[in-house]
């Protein structure tokens, strides 16, 4: 069953002059084989599409014009949320034949954007920053683009972005080993109209590597917007599975979760034996089925995925209809859709599974104990 996009009401008033766009055409790698099936937006977090979340954050805002930049897997998108009325929000789609990158890709919606304030998301960003705010340090700052920065521990896997003491962005440094400063892209950006028709059209090109440091080349005044909100990039199975617990655990904020949150959250049509035991912000989808005495531990189970009595899942991706057997492990993995793993069998340490492959009672273990 499709997952649902739970109830968006909308809290700020609507905001003609702002349109969004938001870039959900990659092919998600990193998080295969999951994304195999479904591109990562769409990929189920606390029981809705992962977009659905920066739906209900962007028309909380009070925007309600949004273009999805789709390349990968385009159709289900549109397939889920049609025009956007479901929402309250007019959706369109523009689609890349070839990936055109992620400036490309904001270039090739151009014909969409009517508005000259055009705010961008990555389409796989879980975040709680304040939208209006924003879009008011660009308009304050009289900007040409505004990059929206979170301060990380490690920003090495990260656009490292450094500021002057107005705010200004002094330089773009994608992925450096030697970050000056622990500020960071956070994927989500205000253009001018006027600077997204200076992309070059029709060839790949990416914001980060091309766009931005061209425009400090030029001496184009690119404005940050630092703050010290939720963010985290859903991009790794480490990540995904954090951020669906935090969402379930009310740690992230979701304008589209309503009601108390907990330490799990179990779907319709669910089935939970008695003595199993979720913690750690489970997520169990629709029509699942657990076992007695299983221990599901920050683990988030897709519809109709089967765990067996007495297994342990722990950080861990269960695909659609999967199954783990009796007193099998599954710790910090990923089990695409589809998948049976055997009884006893331990699959530990970002242990990837593709879909529908059949692993034996017994085998795969990491000790030596029948
Ligand atoms: P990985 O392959 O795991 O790196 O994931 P990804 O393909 O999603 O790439 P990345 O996380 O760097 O992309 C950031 C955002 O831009 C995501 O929301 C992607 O969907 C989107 N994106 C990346 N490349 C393209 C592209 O060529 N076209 C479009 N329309 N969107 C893109």
């Amino acid at each position: 069953m499709a997952p649902t996009d739970g109830d968006i009401t909308h809290t700020g008033t609507p905001d003609g002059s702002v349109q969004a766009v938001i870039l959900v055409g990659g092919k998600g790698t990193r998080l295969r084989p999951l994304t195999l099936s479904a591109p990562k937006p769409m990929l189920p977090t606390a029981g809705m599409p992962f977009l659905t979340h920066l739906l209900s954050r962007i028309g909380a805002a009070g925007i309600t014009d949004v273009v999805l930049g789709t390349s990968f897997k385009a159709e289900v998108f549109a397939e889920h949320f049609g025009d956007g009325s479901k929402l309250g929000m007019r959706l369109s789609y523009v689609t890349e034949t070839e990936p055109l990158g992620t400036g490309g890709a904001i270039r090739n919606v151009l014909p969409e954007l009517t508005a000259d304030t055009i705010l961008v998301f990555n389409g796989d960003v879980l975040g709680g920053t304040d939208v209006r705010a924003v879009l008011d340090t660009h308009h304050s700052s009289g900007a040409d683009v505004t990059i929206h920065l979170v301060r990380v521990g490690d920003p090495r896997a990260f656009g490292c972005v450094p500021t002057d003491d107005d705010g200004r962005v002094t330089a773009f440094l994608e992925k450096t080993q030697d970050p000056p400063t622990d500020q960071i892209n956070a994927g989500c950006y205000v253009f001018k109209r006027s600077v997204i028709e200076e992309i070059d059209a029709g060839r790949p090109v990416s914001v980060e590597r091309e766009v931005f440091p061209g425009l400090l080349a030029h001496g184009r005044h690119v404005h940050a917007h630092v703050d010290t909100g939720y963010w985290r990039d859903m991009g790794t199975p480490e990540d995904f599975v954090q951020g669906s617990a935090d969402l379930v655990r009310g740690i992230a904020p979701s304008p589209a979760l309503s009601g108390p949150r907990g330490e799990s959250l179990v779907h319709e049509g669910a089935g939970v034996a008695p003595g199993a035991v979720l913690v750690g912000g489970t997520v169990v989808g629709r029509g699942a089925e657990i076992g007695a005495r299983a221990r599901l531990d920050g683990a988030v189970v897709f519809d109709g995925a089967v765990i067996e009595a007495g297994a342990v899942v722990e950080r861990s991706i269960i695909g659609f209809g999967a199954r783990i057997g009796p007193r099998a492990l599954v710790r910090d993995g990923v089990i695409g859709d589809g998948a049976d793993i055997g009884a006893r069998c331990e699959l530990l340490r970002g242990a990837r599974v593709w879909p529908g492959v059949t692993i034996p009672d017994g085998g795969v273990r990491f000790s030596t104990d029948v």
